[in-house]
Protein backbone atom coordinates (compact mmCIF):
# COMPACT_ATOMS: atom_id res chain seq x y z
CA UNK A 1 0.00 0.00 0.00
CA UNK A 2 2.44 2.50 1.05
CA UNK A 3 4.53 1.50 -2.22
CA UNK A 4 1.27 2.19 -3.96
CA UNK A 5 0.41 5.15 -2.68
CA UNK A 6 3.75 6.63 -3.59
CA UNK A 7 3.50 5.22 -7.06
CA UNK A 8 -0.54 7.04 -7.47
CA UNK A 9 0.95 9.96 -5.62
CA UNK A 10 3.83 10.30 -7.94
CA UNK A 11 1.74 10.18 -11.24
CA UNK A 12 -0.55 12.52 -9.68
CA UNK A 13 2.42 14.89 -9.58
CA UNK A 14 4.08 14.38 -12.76
CA UNK A 15 0.44 14.93 -14.78
CA UNK A 16 -0.43 17.84 -12.76
CA UNK A 17 2.51 20.04 -14.35
CA UNK A 18 1.48 19.39 -18.13
CA UNK A 19 -2.50 20.15 -17.22
CA UNK A 20 -1.78 23.21 -15.33
CA UNK A 21 0.03 24.26 -19.07
CA UNK A 22 -3.09 23.36 -21.15
CA UNK A 23 -5.65 24.52 -18.08
CA UNK A 24 -3.38 27.72 -17.65
CA UNK A 25 -3.38 28.51 -21.41
CA UNK A 26 -6.82 27.50 -22.53
CA UNK A 27 -8.18 30.53 -20.52
CA UNK A 28 -5.80 32.85 -22.90
CA UNK A 29 -6.38 30.88 -26.37
CA UNK A 30 -10.43 31.26 -25.39
CA UNK A 31 -10.05 35.24 -25.16
CA UNK A 32 -7.89 35.33 -28.46
CA UNK A 33 -10.25 33.33 -30.17
CA UNK A 34 -12.83 35.33 -29.02
CA UNK A 35 -11.02 38.46 -30.27
CA UNK A 36 -10.13 36.93 -33.68
CA UNK A 37 -13.51 36.12 -33.98
CA UNK A 38 -15.12 39.23 -33.51
CA UNK A 39 -12.93 40.84 -35.57
CA UNK A 40 -13.68 39.01 -38.79
CA UNK A 41 -17.03 39.26 -37.88
CA UNK A 42 -16.26 43.12 -37.89
CA UNK A 43 -14.66 42.67 -41.19
CA UNK A 44 -17.67 40.46 -42.36
CA UNK A 45 -20.21 43.17 -41.72
CA UNK A 46 -17.97 46.67 -42.48
CA UNK A 47 -16.12 45.21 -45.35
CA UNK A 48 -18.40 42.53 -47.50
CA UNK A 49 -16.01 40.42 -49.34
CA UNK A 50 -15.26 41.73 -52.80
CA UNK A 51 -12.67 39.23 -54.46
CA UNK A 52 -13.99 35.76 -55.97
CA UNK A 53 -10.49 34.36 -54.07
CA UNK A 54 -11.40 35.33 -50.66
CA UNK A 55 -15.26 34.16 -50.79
CA UNK A 56 -13.66 30.66 -52.37
CA UNK A 57 -11.19 30.03 -49.49
CA UNK A 58 -13.68 31.39 -47.12
CA UNK A 59 -16.52 28.25 -48.64
CA UNK A 60 -13.37 25.94 -48.58
CA UNK A 61 -12.46 26.19 -44.88
CA UNK A 62 -16.23 26.66 -44.10
CA UNK A 63 -15.70 29.58 -41.89
CA UNK A 64 -19.25 29.97 -40.94
CA UNK A 65 -18.82 26.53 -39.30
CA UNK A 66 -15.44 27.66 -37.63
CA UNK A 67 -17.48 30.75 -36.19
CA UNK A 68 -20.06 28.57 -35.06
CA UNK A 69 -17.86 25.36 -33.55
CA UNK A 70 -14.69 27.10 -32.60
CA UNK A 71 -16.05 28.13 -29.16
CA UNK A 72 -17.76 25.35 -28.22
CA UNK A 73 -14.51 23.07 -28.94
CA UNK A 74 -12.88 25.02 -26.46
CA UNK A 75 -15.20 24.88 -23.76
CA UNK A 76 -15.21 21.23 -24.38
CA UNK A 77 -11.85 20.98 -24.21
CA UNK A 78 -12.33 23.23 -20.95
CA UNK A 79 -14.62 20.93 -19.52
CA UNK A 80 -11.70 18.12 -20.41
CA UNK A 81 -8.98 19.94 -18.63
CA UNK A 82 -11.31 20.34 -15.49
CA UNK A 83 -12.03 16.99 -15.35
CA UNK A 84 -8.05 15.94 -15.23
CA UNK A 85 -7.49 18.67 -12.74
CA UNK A 86 -10.36 17.19 -10.39
CA UNK A 87 -9.09 13.43 -11.12
CA UNK A 88 -5.50 14.65 -10.29
CA UNK A 89 -6.68 16.35 -7.03
CA UNK A 90 -8.54 13.05 -5.92
CA UNK A 91 -5.32 10.67 -6.75
CA UNK A 92 -3.76 13.20 -4.58
CA UNK A 93 -6.19 13.42 -1.53
CA UNK A 94 -6.46 9.76 -1.94
CA UNK A 95 -2.91 9.13 -1.57
CA UNK A 96 -1.56 12.28 0.22
CA UNK A 97 -1.39 10.47 3.85
CA UNK A 98 1.63 8.95 5.66
CA UNK A 99 0.75 5.50 6.72
CA UNK A 100 2.83 6.25 9.08
CA UNK A 101 0.67 8.87 10.89
CA UNK A 102 -2.57 9.23 12.31
CA UNK A 103 -3.95 12.34 11.40
CA UNK A 104 -7.29 13.99 11.60
CA UNK A 105 -9.65 13.53 8.85
CA UNK A 106 -12.39 14.66 7.00
CA UNK A 107 -14.05 10.98 5.88
CA UNK A 108 -16.11 12.85 3.26
CA UNK A 109 -13.64 13.81 1.50
CA UNK A 110 -12.20 9.99 1.35
CA UNK A 111 -15.07 8.80 0.27
CA UNK A 112 -15.48 11.15 -2.23
CA UNK A 113 -11.78 11.13 -3.57
CA UNK A 114 -12.36 7.31 -3.48
CA UNK A 115 -15.29 7.11 -6.00
CA UNK A 116 -13.60 10.28 -7.76
CA UNK A 117 -10.71 7.36 -8.82
CA UNK A 118 -13.66 4.45 -9.28
CA UNK A 119 -16.05 7.27 -11.43
CA UNK A 120 -14.83 5.47 -14.79
CA UNK A 121 -16.04 2.09 -13.55
CA UNK A 122 -19.57 3.40 -12.70
CA UNK A 123 -20.62 4.07 -16.15
CA UNK A 124 -22.63 2.02 -17.98
CA UNK A 125 -21.22 -1.12 -19.54
CA UNK A 126 -22.64 -3.50 -22.64
CA UNK A 127 -24.22 -5.66 -19.86
CA UNK A 128 -25.08 -3.18 -17.53
CA UNK A 129 -26.84 0.11 -17.16
CA UNK A 130 -24.89 2.79 -15.08
CA UNK A 131 -24.30 2.38 -11.27
CA UNK A 132 -25.90 5.53 -9.43
CA UNK A 133 -24.27 6.54 -6.24
CA UNK A 134 -26.51 8.14 -3.52
CA UNK A 135 -25.04 9.92 -1.05
CA UNK A 136 -26.60 10.52 2.63
CA UNK A 137 -23.93 11.87 4.35
CA UNK A 138 -24.43 13.10 8.36
CA UNK A 139 -22.34 16.46 9.23
CA UNK A 140 -19.25 13.87 11.30
CA UNK A 141 -16.31 15.60 13.41
CA UNK A 142 -12.52 14.68 11.44
CA UNK A 143 -11.82 11.53 12.57
CA UNK A 144 -8.50 10.03 13.71
CA UNK A 145 -6.89 7.95 11.64
CA UNK A 146 -4.86 6.71 8.99
CA UNK A 147 -6.59 8.28 5.61
CA UNK A 148 -4.61 6.33 3.39
CA UNK A 149 -5.27 2.95 4.73
CA UNK A 150 -9.05 4.10 5.17
CA UNK A 151 -9.60 4.97 2.08
CA UNK A 152 -7.94 1.63 0.93
CA UNK A 153 -11.49 0.19 2.90
CA UNK A 154 -13.16 2.12 1.17
CA UNK A 155 -11.59 1.53 -2.31
CA UNK A 156 -11.89 -2.51 -1.31
CA UNK A 157 -15.51 -2.46 -0.38
CA UNK A 158 -16.80 0.09 -3.06
CA UNK A 159 -15.32 -2.33 -5.32
CA UNK A 160 -16.57 -5.66 -4.51
CA UNK A 161 -20.15 -3.76 -4.66
CA UNK A 162 -19.01 -2.83 -8.13
CA UNK A 163 -18.25 -6.09 -9.26
CA UNK A 164 -21.50 -7.58 -7.66
CA UNK A 165 -23.53 -5.26 -10.13
CA UNK A 166 -21.88 -6.27 -12.50
CA UNK A 167 -21.77 -10.22 -11.77
CA UNK A 168 -24.98 -11.81 -13.91
CA UNK A 169 -27.76 -11.37 -12.49
CA UNK A 170 -29.37 -13.88 -10.32
CA UNK A 171 -32.48 -16.18 -11.31
CA UNK A 172 -33.87 -14.10 -8.20
CA UNK A 173 -32.77 -10.59 -9.01
CA UNK A 174 -33.32 -11.13 -12.55
CA UNK A 175 -37.17 -11.34 -11.31
CA UNK A 176 -37.08 -7.59 -10.59
CA UNK A 177 -38.57 -5.25 -12.44
CA UNK A 178 -36.30 -4.81 -15.91
CA UNK A 179 -35.76 -0.93 -15.28
CA UNK A 180 -34.18 -2.14 -11.87
CA UNK A 181 -31.40 1.01 -10.91
CA UNK A 182 -28.04 -0.45 -10.04
CA UNK A 183 -27.34 1.53 -6.74
CA UNK A 184 -24.73 2.39 -4.01
CA UNK A 185 -25.62 3.78 -1.34
CA UNK A 186 -23.27 5.86 1.06
CA UNK A 187 -24.56 6.86 4.60
CA UNK A 188 -22.28 8.50 7.38
CA UNK A 189 -23.54 8.90 10.70
CA UNK A 190 -22.50 9.61 14.08
CA UNK A 191 -23.63 6.67 15.85
CA UNK A 192 -22.60 8.78 19.51
CA UNK A 193 -19.86 11.49 20.65
CA UNK A 194 -17.44 8.50 19.78
CA UNK A 195 -17.72 6.65 17.26
CA UNK A 196 -18.75 7.33 13.27
CA UNK A 197 -20.04 5.02 10.98
CA UNK A 198 -19.81 4.59 7.44
CA UNK A 199 -22.27 1.93 5.55
CA UNK A 200 -21.73 1.13 1.87
CA UNK A 201 -24.94 -0.59 0.24
CA UNK A 202 -25.05 -2.06 -2.99
CA UNK A 203 -28.13 -3.14 -4.35
CA UNK A 204 -26.76 -6.74 -6.52
CA UNK A 205 -27.40 -10.32 -5.49
CA UNK A 206 -26.01 -10.14 -2.15
CA UNK A 207 -24.58 -12.43 -0.08
CA UNK A 208 -25.40 -15.78 0.64
CA UNK A 209 -24.36 -17.03 4.60
CA UNK A 210 -21.83 -19.35 3.54
CA UNK A 211 -20.01 -16.68 1.81
CA UNK A 212 -20.42 -14.46 4.23
CA UNK A 213 -18.93 -16.48 7.32
CA UNK A 214 -15.52 -16.69 5.21
CA UNK A 215 -15.63 -14.06 3.30
CA UNK A 216 -13.14 -12.34 5.82
CA UNK A 217 -10.64 -14.91 5.26
CA UNK A 218 -7.47 -14.24 3.69
CA UNK A 219 -7.75 -15.53 -0.17
CA UNK A 220 -11.06 -16.40 0.21
CA UNK A 221 -13.17 -15.45 -3.12
CA UNK A 222 -15.98 -16.18 -5.19
CA UNK A 223 -14.20 -14.71 -8.45
CA UNK A 224 -12.92 -17.16 -11.13
CA UNK A 225 -8.81 -17.66 -11.15
CA UNK A 226 -7.16 -14.11 -12.01
CA UNK A 227 -10.16 -12.32 -11.32
CA UNK A 228 -10.31 -11.61 -7.35
CA UNK A 229 -7.27 -12.82 -5.07
CA UNK A 230 -9.79 -12.52 -1.69
CA UNK A 231 -7.44 -10.47 -0.22
CA UNK A 232 -10.00 -7.32 -0.34
CA UNK A 233 -11.80 -7.96 2.86
CA UNK A 234 -9.02 -9.24 4.78
CA UNK A 235 -7.30 -6.77 4.66
CA UNK A 236 -9.83 -3.79 4.96
CA UNK A 237 -11.18 -6.00 8.11
CA UNK A 238 -7.55 -5.97 9.25
CA UNK A 239 -7.36 -2.12 8.76
CA UNK A 240 -10.55 -1.10 10.41
CA UNK A 241 -10.05 -3.63 13.43
CA UNK A 242 -6.39 -3.80 14.30
CA UNK A 243 -5.05 -0.63 12.93
CA UNK A 244 -8.27 2.27 14.18
CA UNK A 245 -9.89 -0.11 16.78
CA UNK A 246 -12.86 -0.34 15.17
CA UNK A 247 -15.58 -2.36 13.63
CA UNK A 248 -16.30 -4.03 10.24
CA UNK A 249 -19.34 -5.63 9.50
CA UNK A 250 -21.92 -7.36 6.82
CA UNK A 251 -26.15 -7.40 6.41
CA UNK A 252 -26.81 -9.26 3.39
CA UNK A 253 -29.26 -11.70 2.30
CA UNK A 254 -29.79 -13.56 -0.70
CA UNK A 255 -31.06 -11.04 -3.77
CA UNK A 256 -31.35 -8.28 -1.01
CA UNK A 257 -27.88 -6.80 -2.15
CA UNK A 258 -25.18 -6.14 0.32
CA UNK A 259 -24.26 -3.34 3.31
CA UNK A 260 -21.23 -2.76 4.86
CA UNK A 261 -20.78 -1.37 7.85
CA UNK A 262 -17.48 0.11 9.32
CA UNK A 263 -17.57 1.82 12.80
CA UNK A 264 -14.47 3.62 13.76
CA UNK A 265 -13.97 5.61 17.25
CA UNK A 266 -13.27 9.75 16.39
CA UNK A 267 -10.55 9.66 18.64
CA UNK A 268 -7.64 6.68 19.08
CA UNK A 269 -6.99 7.95 22.98
CA UNK A 270 -10.37 7.99 24.15
CA UNK A 271 -11.93 4.79 22.64
CA UNK A 272 -9.22 2.53 23.06
CA UNK A 273 -9.23 -0.66 21.52
CA UNK A 274 -12.35 -2.05 19.47
CA UNK A 275 -15.45 -3.48 21.60
N1 LIG B 1 -21.02 -6.35 -2.13
C1 LIG B 1 -20.89 -7.66 -2.33
N2 LIG B 1 -21.89 -8.38 -2.92
C2 LIG B 1 -21.75 -9.71 -3.13
N3 LIG B 1 -20.67 -10.43 -2.74
C3 LIG B 1 -19.66 -9.78 -2.14
C4 LIG B 1 -19.71 -8.38 -1.90
N4 LIG B 1 -18.57 -8.03 -1.28
C5 LIG B 1 -17.84 -9.16 -1.13
N5 LIG B 1 -18.49 -10.22 -1.66
C6 LIG B 1 -18.01 -11.62 -1.66
O1 LIG B 1 -16.89 -11.71 -0.79
C7 LIG B 1 -15.80 -12.33 -1.46
C8 LIG B 1 -14.51 -11.82 -0.89
O2 LIG B 1 -14.33 -10.45 -1.19
P1 LIG B 1 -12.87 -9.86 -1.21
O3 LIG B 1 -12.96 -8.41 -1.55
O4 LIG B 1 -12.15 -10.22 0.04
O5 LIG B 1 -12.16 -10.65 -2.38
P2 LIG B 1 -12.44 -10.55 -3.93
O6 LIG B 1 -13.23 -9.35 -4.24
O7 LIG B 1 -12.98 -11.86 -4.36
O8 LIG B 1 -10.97 -10.39 -4.50
P3 LIG B 1 -10.07 -9.05 -4.43
O9 LIG B 1 -10.79 -8.06 -3.60
O10 LIG B 1 -8.80 -9.47 -3.83
O11 LIG B 1 -9.96 -8.63 -5.84
C9 LIG B 1 -16.02 -12.00 -2.93
O12 LIG B 1 -15.39 -12.95 -3.76
C10 LIG B 1 -17.54 -12.07 -3.03
O13 LIG B 1 -17.99 -13.40 -3.18
MG1 LIG C 1 -12.70 -7.47 -3.51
Amino acid sequence: MSGFGKIVAGSAHEINNPVNFIHGNLAYVQNYVEALLGLVKMYQEQCPITTTEIRAEAEDVDLEFIQNDLPKTLDSMKTGSDRIREIVLSLRSFSRFDEADIKLVDIHEGLDSTLMILGYRLEAEADRPEIRVHRDYAILPLVECYAGLLNQVFLNVLTNAIEALSTERTPQTSQAPVDRLDQITLQTALVDEQWVQIKIADNGPGITPEVQQKMFDPFFTTKSVGEGTGMGLAVSYQIVTERHGGQLTCRSSLGEGAEFIIQIPVRRTVTGEST
